[in-house]
C-alpha cells in the first residue's frame, strides 16, 4: 500500500498496515497532505481484504505535535472538506481494530484521535496534552463528548480547559490507553498485540468492534461536525493568532487584551 505523502509511511506485513507520521524536524506536526495521505490510507485499507489490522504510531520517539500550527496561521481550513476532516471521519468510521504505539509528545490530535482507536500502548516517555484552549481553540474530534463519559466532568475540565499534561501511567488511569510500558516496548507491544489480532476471525472481529461502539458512539459524527465548525471560526480569532504566534515566537501567550 502506497502513501502519498514521503511524511506519512505504510507498510503491509502479515495483514497488519502500520501507519508511521515521520517529520521529526517539526515533532511530527501534521500538514494538510500527511491527513491526506493518512486518511487515503485508511479508506484503502476498509476495503483491503490483505488488511486485518491497523497500528498507528510515529518516529524517532515522537508520536505527534498536533496539526501544524504554521498551516493553521497559514490559514488552512479544518471545515467539513478539509483533509483533517476526511482523516477524522476516515478513522471514525474504519471499521478494523486500529492500535496506536505512543512515545514522546501527543499533543492536540494526537491525544484525541486515542479516543477512536481501539487500543493503545504508550511508552514511559510519552507526554499527552490538549492545548486546544492555550490555544485560543475549542475541542475538537470529539473530545468534548467522549473525554467526560470516560472520565466524568472534573477530570475532562482540567485536561481540556487547563490543557494540563499528563503522562503513560495516567493516561491508563484515565481510560485512554491499554496500558504503559518501558518507551522501546511501545512499538513491539502494539505489534504484538496486532499480530494477534490479525489471527482472529476477521468478520467477527468486525461485528464485535461495531457492537463495542453501539450505545456510546451515537453522537460522535455529529460531535465532531459541530466541534469543528466552531473550531473553523476560532482559527480567525484574535486569541488564536496570539497564541499561535506567541508559540513560533517562544514566548508565553498574553491574552490580557482580550
Ligand atoms: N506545528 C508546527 N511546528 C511545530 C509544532 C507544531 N504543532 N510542534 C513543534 N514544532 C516545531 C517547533 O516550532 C520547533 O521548530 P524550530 O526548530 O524551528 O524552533 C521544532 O518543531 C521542535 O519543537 P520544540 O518545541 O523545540 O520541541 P520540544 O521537544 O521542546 O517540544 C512539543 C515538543 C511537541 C511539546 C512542543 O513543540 C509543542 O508543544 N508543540 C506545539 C503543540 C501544539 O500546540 N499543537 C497544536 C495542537 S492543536
Amino acid at each position: 500500500m502506497q502513501s502519498s505523502c514521503a511524511e506519512v509511511q505504510a507498510q503491509v506485513s502479515d495483514r497488519v498496515l502500520e501507519i508511521t507520521i515521520v517529520r521529526p524536524e517539526r515533532k511530527n506536526a501534521l500538514t494538510m497532505a500527511m491527513y491526506q495521505a493518512m486518511a487515503d490510507l485508511l479508506n484503502t485499507a476498509a476495503e483491503d481484504r490483505d488488511v486485518r489490522v491497523v497500528v498507528i504510531t510515529g518516529a524517532e520517539g515522537v508520536f505527534t505535535s498536533g496539526n501544524d500550527l504554521m498551516d493553521f496561521l497559514g490559514g488552512a481550513a479544518s471545515s467539513e472538506e478539509s483533509p483533517v476532516f476526511q482523516f477524522m471521519v476516515a478513522l471514525y468510521n474504519f471499521p478494523k481494530p486500529v492500535i496506536a504505539a505512543i512515545n514522546g509528545p501527543a499533543v492536540g490530535i494526537g491525544t484525541t484521535m486515542l479516543l477512536h482507536c481501539d487500543m493503545a500502548f504508550a511508552g514511559e516517555d510519552a507526554l499527552f496534552q490538549m492545548p486546544f484552549v492555550n490555544l485560543g481553540l475549542c475541542p475538537e474530534y470529539a473530545s468534548s463528548y467522549f473525554m467526560p463519559r470516560i472520565m466524568g466532568h472534573a477530570r475532562a475540565a482540567e485536561l481540556l480547559l487547563l490543557g494540563k499534561k499528563f503522562d503513560a501511567a495516567e493516561a491508563v488511569e484515565l481510560g485512554i490507553c491499554n496500558a504503559a510500558v518501558a518507551a522501546e516496548e511501545a512499538l513491539p507491544r502494539a505489534r504484538q498485540v496486532a499480530a494477534e489480532l490479525a489471527t482472529r476471525a476477521p468478520e467477527a472481529v468486525r461485528l464485535s468492534k461495531q457492537l463495542l461502539r453501539k450505545g456510546t458512539h451515537d453522537r460522535g459524527l455529529e460531535v465532531i461536525q459541530e466541534e469543528a465548525g466552531h473550531f473553523q471560526k476560532r482559527l480567525q480569532s484574535e486569541e488564536f493568532k496570539e497564541a499561535a504566534t506567541a508559540f513560533m515566537e517562544k514566548r508565553p501567550a498574553d491574552f490580557s487584551r482580550f
